[in-house]
């Protein structure tokens, strides 16, 4: 075991041993990539059963491939998440994580977890609720898994010498989305009560809790790369989690327009959730104008490419083409086809899935003492993933929206507009191969950087990323 002095960016220097949770968010990541690929395999075989070729049908219905292409990608996110809090809470809290083998013992419960509800999809062992098709008495397995890991992380910062503000919204964030999961487990005999909570869980983490996770990993990752001064930095961290819960919480009322629930819904959703793109919104200059300020001279340039593109795509994503769909008048006509596929692609991708790939672009190098960034191949990781899921959106949007005009306005029967969409499905498999590529080459850097170095031998937090740009 090696002991590192690090150089802080708050000045001091700070001496405590990170080999430990530095393995273990590693091992996070590298499990993100592997759930990720399978998530892409599952979202192919989508893609072609769309196109009219379900030759796996007999033992891959489409709602089995579509719960696992989903719930393997909430997973992996939530690993990407977990492995980001094991990595970022140490450095800003300036010790050791509490307890790195209680960290393993919740990275060996969540593999369990996860095989053990992939492979009950595969067995029609599954709930049937959209992204909470886990069967509860895994779900029970998730509250101990998680307690663990808030445990964990909150004791880390409870005996920490430094609390930073990054570091406490980042712990508020993971602390409400483990609460939020409870609505999730209630059972009820009435489908609207049901579908009410659904939400809760559901679009509370993805335009709420998740957001404070997103910012602060983002605030994170531009305090290190752009030398722009925390204090200014995190200022504006607390006004975009003010506007977030301002418009995010009675936002959940765009779900409630048409369920059952009370007409007065379609007031407080319509309005609220329409000042929702202005976190996003504010998030995207937040990060370009931080950006621009610090000069961009970090040497790790696609990692800040990754980070600036996250705020910016997820204000595309989640913002603009949440936006479209928002307002009731919109929503009735829209509601549950492709035009809200359009919309979950690239909101996830532009505000979660670049958010962890931002951070392990950022991390591989510290990590390993490698500088593999300067290559071709993360360049063209950014580019062709991006323009690639973008491609994507639009053959889904297209795809959505005629089938709103055929199907909804129409009159004409559901199977029947399926097939007529068919062929923009071969425009989104083109779109989706170059996506692939994408991740791939991400995926293949992630490779030749290797496992972690032990701290010690090298310098490796802070040297490279503490780098002061004038502000
Ligand atoms: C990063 C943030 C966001 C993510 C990851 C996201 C993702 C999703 C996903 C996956 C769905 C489908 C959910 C389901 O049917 O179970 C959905 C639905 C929806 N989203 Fe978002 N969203 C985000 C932000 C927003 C924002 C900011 C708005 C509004 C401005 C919005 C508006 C909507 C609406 C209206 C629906 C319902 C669509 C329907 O009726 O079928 N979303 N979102
Ligand atoms: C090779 C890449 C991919 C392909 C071909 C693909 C394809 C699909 C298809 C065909 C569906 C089902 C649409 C339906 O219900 O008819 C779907 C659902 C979904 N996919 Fe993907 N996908 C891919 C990658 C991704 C990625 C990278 C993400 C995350 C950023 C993602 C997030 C989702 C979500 C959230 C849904 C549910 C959407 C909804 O609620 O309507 N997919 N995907
Ligand atoms: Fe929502």
């Amino acid at each position: 075991m090696t002991v590192s002095t690090l150089p802080t960016d708050s000045g001091s220097t700070a001496t405590f041993n990170r080999s430990g949770s530095q393995l273990l968010a590693w091992t996070f990541f590298a499990t993100c990539m592997g759930l990720f690929a399978l998530q892409i395999i599952y979202g192919f075989i989508m893609g072609f059963a769309h196109m009219g070729y379900d030759g796996l049908h007999e033992f891959l219905p489409f709602n089995t491939a579509r719960a696992s292409h989903t719930n393997l990608l909430v997973v992996w996110l939530l690993a990407g998440f977990m492995g980001a809090a094991y990595w970022i809470v140490p450095e800003e809290c300036e010790r050791e994580l509490y307890s790195v083998k209680a960290g393993w013992l919740q990275w060996g419960s969540l593999v369990v977890v996860s095989v053990i509800a992939l492979i009950g999809f595969h067995m029609n062992w599954w709930e049937g609720r959209k992204f909470l098709e886990i069967p509860r008495p895994l779900d029970y397995l998730v509250v101990v898994n998680v307690l663990l890991f808030i445990g964990n992380i909150g004791m880390t910062i409870w005996k920490a010498p430094r609390m930073t503000t990054t570091a406490i919204v980042l712990y508020f964030g993971l602390f409400t989305a483990a609460l939020l999961y409870l609505p999730g487990m209630i059972t009820f005999d009435n489908q609207v009560h049901d579908s009410y909570f659904r939400w809760w869980v559901v679009h509370l983490w993805v335009e709420g809790v998740w957001e404070l996770i997103m910012g602060a990993i983002l605030s994170y990752l531009l305090i290190k790369m752009t030398g722009v001064d925390r204090e200014i930095l995190e200022k504006w961290l607390y006004v975009i989690v003010g506007v977030t819960f301002l418009s995010g919480v009675l936002g959940t009322g765009h779900h409630y327009y048409y369920i059952g629930t009370p007409k007065y819904w379609l007031m407080i959703g319509g309005i609220f959730s329409a000042l929702e793109p202005l976190a996003f919104l504010g998030m995207a200059i937040w990060a370009v104008g931080v950006a621009r300020r610090g000069g961009r001279q970090h040497p790790n340039a696609v990692a800040l490419k990754w980070s600036v593109g996250c705020a910016v795509m997820s204000f595309v994503g989640a913002g603009f083409l949440g936006f479209a769909h928002t307002l009731p008048q919109v929503n009735i006509w829209t509601h549950g086809t492709l035009v809200t596929a359009m919309h979950g692609h690239l909101a996830f991708w532009g505000a979660y899935v670049m958010i962890v790939l931002s951070l392990i672009a950022y991390v591989l190098p510290e990590m390993t003492g490698r500088k593999l960034f300067s290559g071709w191949r993360s360049e063209w990781a950014f580019w062709t993933s991006n323009i690639g899921i973008t491609a994507m959106t639009a053959a889904f949007g297209v795809a959505g929206i005629a089938q709103v005009y055929l199907e909804r306005k129409g009159g004409m029967d559901f199977l029947a507009v399926q097939e007529g969409l068919e062929v923009h499905f071969l425009g989104l498999i083109l779109a989706a191969t170059l996506f692939s590529a994408g991740i791939g080459l991400f995926m293949w850097d992630f490779v030749r950087y290797g496992m972690p170095k032990p701290q010690g031998d090298k310098v490796v937090t802070g040297q490279v990323s503490d780098a002061k740009v004038a502000a």
